[in-house]
């Protein structure tokens, strides 16, 4: 298995896979143009040239990283490439003089073993207001916060 940054020919594989996670409420979707614009911010993993998961980030103006689209296809989890994705991820955010990395996530415990501490939701609330604006779970009202997601937040 190894880890590497996105190209063109990935956008597919990505865009299909976050839609199947989308679907059951885990990751937001993305559109390939969106993905097509963020492409060099996006990491996949591969075996023998088979795409088994994918991660990205965003930053956001005030220099705090939104890890994205953090997806291990279904039947390769447990064998670590999410957490080498995550790794892999984190390390090009601190090579780029970001200090702050954060996440929204179902599932925290894989990044508080990479040094990210739960944080309050609300003091994410550039996020809160402009993304979750439309996720199904707010009911376009992201001031109310009805969502089940963590907030997760790494400093270095
Ligand atoms: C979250 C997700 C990306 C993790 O991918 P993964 O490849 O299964 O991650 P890892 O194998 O590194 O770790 C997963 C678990 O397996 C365990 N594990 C088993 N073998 C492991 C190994 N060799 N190395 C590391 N962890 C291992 C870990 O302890 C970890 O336990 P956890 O359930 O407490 O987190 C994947 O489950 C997924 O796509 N989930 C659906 C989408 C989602 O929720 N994404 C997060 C949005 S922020």
């Amino acid at each position: 298995m190894r880890i590497r940054q996105a190209k063109a020919g990935d956008i597919v594989n990505i865009y299909g896979l976050v839609k199947e996670m989308a679907k059951k409420e885990l990751v937001l979707p993305k559109s390939k143009g969106k993905i097509a614009a963020m492409l060099a911010n996006y990491y996949v993993a591969e075996e023998n040239g088979e795409f088994l998961g994918n991660c990205g980030f965003k930053i956001d103006p005030d220099l705090r990283a939104e890890v994205v689209s953090f997806v291990v296809r279904d039947g390769f989890n447990g064998r670590g490439i999410g957490s080498e994705l995550l790794k892999t991820v984190l390390k090009r955010i601190r090579s780029l003089g970001v200090k702050n990395a954060y996440a929204l996530t179902l599932r925290p415990d894989i990044f508080l073993r990479l040094g990210f501490r739960k944080v309050d939701k609300r003091t994410l609330s550039r996020k809160i207001w402009e993304d979750c604006a439309a996720c199904p779970r707010n009911e376009a009202d992201p001031g109310s916060v009805n969502c089940p997601e963590e907030a997760v937040v790494k400093e270095w």
